[in-house]
């Protein structure tokens, strides 16, 4: 129980405080420079949760299991080249020691057992409990975005979906924060959600990308066009069946899988100036690690 607590924790803010980090990062630099406070209000989540990740790191030594270090979730090959040309492209500063020290972490094996001492319990709950109070802060930072924008009182180089998704990517790392610090176990019917929830997601990023590849690149946005009609299949089949219990998944693991393929061609191309488009490098690498991070859960 105290073992499963301090290493769902972790893994949970390995990948989540990464990706809370980066939201906040893809909202600020979208943002005028007309609407000065929201820029700083981005900036300063986004140094906050740096702060929480970088706290985050020293403690997943030997603790977090290698299949998450090994998913491609956490950091991928290209995540340093991304953020540096990130940084090289929007000026925006991107703490870079970061993912130097996620590549250096050591995972536990499965059958290594974690000795768990109460000032490591402390020290995990109160991660936890930060976690909550700046996920609530980003929370209410997006859905404030998002209804400016509804209200046409905001521009925002963002599709008003992509911060609806975020905002739902964000919902998602509270609920997981929320289930630990009640101590509760993660029901079936929380697993079928999760299944539902990342089909969304992927359908969303596959329209995301399509939408933001140079329309020259038609192959590509037939591709993305196609995944989308994928998942977008796996949803309402999910929706229509009676019986939900994982009778789309090894549908919904093969289609990631390929989806995981493009999405990794992509970034490199991306990278490499081999592809058109108006994807940040750092933003092809997000949803590549977003698509690890489902890969692993439907594996487990
Ligand atoms: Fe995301
Ligand atoms: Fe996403």
């Amino acid at each position: 129980m105290k073992q499963s607590y301090i290493t769902d924790s972790l893994e949970q803010h390995l990948f989540f405080a990464r990706i809370m980090k980066e939201h906040a990062f893809f909202l600020k630099v979208g943002i005028l420079p007309t609407n000065a406070s929201l820029v700083r209000e981005g900036e300063r989540f986004l140094r906050q949760f740096e702060v929480q990740l970088a706290r985050t790191i020293p403690m997943c030594h030997c603790v977090v299991r290698n299949r998450v270090l090994e998913s491609g979730e956490v950091v991928t090959e290209f995540t340093d080249c991304a953020e540096r040309q990130t940084h090289r492209l929007t000026g925006t500063f991107i703490n870079l020691e970061l993912t130097a020290r996620t590549h250096q972490l050591e995972g536990r094996g499965c059958n290594d057992t974690l000795t768990v001492s109460p000032a490591m319990m402390r020290q995990v709950q109160q991660l936890n409990r930060d976690g909550l109070t700046l996920v609530e802060g980003i929370i209410n930072y997006k859905e404030r975005l998002l209804s400016s924008v509804g209200a046409g009182g905001l521009f925002i180089a963002n599709y008003p979906l992509l911060i609806e998704h975020i905002l739902r990517e964000a919902r998602l790392y509270r609920m997981h924060l929320m289930r630990l610090e009640g101590m509760e176990e993660c029901s079936c019917q929380e697993v079928r959600d999760s299944e539902l929830f990342w089909n969304r997601i992927m359908m969303e990023h596959a329209q995301f990308i399509r939408g933001l590849l140079d329309p020259c690149e038609e192959k590509l946005i037939d591709t993305a066009d196609d995944y989308a009609a994928e998942y977008c299949r796996l949803l309402n089949a999910a929706d229509a069946a009676s019986d939900r219990t994982t009778c789309n998944e090894k549908d919904a693991l093969t289609l990631t899988r390929e989806f995981r393929d493009f999405k990794h061609a992509g970034t490199e191309g991306i990278g490499s100036c081999q592809i058109r488009s108006m994807i940040l490098p750092l933003l092809a690498d997000h949803v590549l690690r977003e698509a690890n991070h489902y890969i692993r859960l439907l594996e487990e």
